[in-house]
């Protein structure tokens, strides 16, 4: 795959074919992303082991479980932060509409613009809304400069923060409240047209009002994008989520032990760890 075909539009980039695991009850278009046998080591450990998942296209795909299992791992993974981990070793498929992420030509950084990505704390730049907004179109240089105030301005509609910042876009970002400053890291990697939005526990550091409206973004979202949305907070995973993939650890190393509809796998988990993850999570 080269640069180039990073930026061609949906129906101009070939589908996954063979089957992917987590489309088996066929009610999903061919994944965005499919995982085949992952596995992470870190020097002295495996990390996690031979996990095979989908996520699929307009859809929150919710990963679970316990701290430490490898759920922001498996994130990095997919849009190859863990490129910048020396020392991981990833082995196994991790694939973008149905190519290598790793395959040679492609660019970590725009591969990132087409698989963002937020975290659990806000990481603001210490720069202008503005500039914050457009940081990475700016950086892999995918947008006419003429055109950034207006993808800066759609961007930030559609992280539903416009209204609050149309008159502060030349202030520090610091001086945002930290749930704006989610929404504004949310706008920067929209500002990128990702494919595919990663989410790590994005809420954790939010107050329940502002976790409540990013909690509508993302299922608003799901109408142009694939979401992967790792949460401890299993209500929240039942309120946004379309499938729900559960990690466990076995033998101190983390494993998929139960993937499928969320409403389906939260009322009749199947697998004695899930079963006690949700009991616990759950209280
Ligand atoms: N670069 C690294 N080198 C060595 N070990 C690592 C590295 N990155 C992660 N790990 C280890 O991998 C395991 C999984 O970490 P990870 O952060 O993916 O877990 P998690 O499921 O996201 O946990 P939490 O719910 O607490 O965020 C942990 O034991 C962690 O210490
Ligand atoms: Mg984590």
């Amino acid at each position: 795959m080269g640069d180039g075909e990073l930026f061609r539009g949906r129906a101009e980039v070939g589908a996954a074919g063979g089957g992917p695991p987590g489309a088996r009850d066929g009610e999903a278009g061919a994944p965005v992303i499919e995982l085949r046998d992952v596995c992470v080591r870190a020097p002295a450990r495996a990390i996690v082991r031979n996990v095979s998942l989908c996520a699929p296209p307009n859809q929150v795909t919710a990963l679970i479980g316990p701290s430490g299992a490898g759920k922001s791992t498996l994130l990095k993974v997919i849009n190859r932060l863990t490129d910048l981990a020396p020392g991981l070793r990833v082995t196994g498929e991790v694939l973008f509409r149905g190519r290598d992420v790793r395959a040679p030509g492609v660019a970590a950084d725009r591969l990132r613009t087409r698989i963002g990505m937020l975290f659990q704390q806000p990481i603001v730049f210490p720069k202008s809304v503005y500039q914050n907004v457009i940081f990475g179109v700016r950086h892999v240089g995918n947008v006419p400069r003429r055109r950034l105030p207006e993808v800066a301005e759609r961007a930030l509609r559609e992280a539903a923060i416009w209204d609050e910042v149309k008159d502060r876009l030349h202030e520090p970002a610091a001086r945002l409240s930290v749930g704006q400053q989610q929404r504004l890291c949310l706008a920067r990697t929209l500002a990128g047209s990702p494919e595919v939005i990663l989410m790590d526990e994005p809420t954790s550091a939010l107050d329940p009002r502002s976790t409540q409206s990013v909690e509508e973004l993302i299922v608003r979202l799901k109408a142009r994008h694939a979401i992967v949305l790792v949460t401890h907070n299993v209500a929240q995973a039942r309120r946004t989520a379309d499938r729900l993939a559960c990690l466990c650890v076995t033998d101190g190393v983390g494993e998929l032990v139960e993937a499928g509809r969320c409403h389906d796998v939260l009322t009749n988990p199947q697998s004695p760890a899930l079963r006690a993850y949700l009991r616990h999570a759950e209280g």
